[in-house]
């Protein structure tokens, strides 16, 4: 993605903490800290099938730019890619 663009990982929220604003939170940080380093763009790998993931992501201000195929064992699995363009 380039030099500036920062990648996240990926954001898990324990189940009984989901839907109170901790996702959202985290978010922010990974944001504060691309600034901080200068970053123009952020950047993740969702499963397709993550309905709950991708509407946050959305929510969030994220779009799908691609997608990205992979293998898991013998099984091909799909990742949306979905990039945020920081302020
Ligand atoms: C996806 C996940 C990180 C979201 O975190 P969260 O703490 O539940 O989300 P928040 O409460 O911070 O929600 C932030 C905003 O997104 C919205 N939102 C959250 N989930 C949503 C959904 N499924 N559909 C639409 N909007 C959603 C909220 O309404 C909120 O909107 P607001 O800012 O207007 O109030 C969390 O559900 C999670 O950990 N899921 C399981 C693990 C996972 O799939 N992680 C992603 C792997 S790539």
């Amino acid at each position: 993605m380039g030099d500036d663009a920062l990648e996240i990982e990926r954001i898990y929220i324990r189940e009984s903490f989901q839907k109170q604003g901790c996702g959202k939170y985290v978010l922010q940080q990974a944001i504060a800290m691309a600034q901080e380093l200068n970053k123009t763009k952020i950047w993740l790998g969702v499963w397709e099938k993550n309905e709950n993931a991708i509407a946050f992501y959305k929510k969030m201000g994220f779009v799908q730019t691609g997608a990205h195929v992979f293998y898991m064992g013998d099984e091909k699995q799909t990742d949306l890619i979905m990039i945020k363009t920081l302020p």
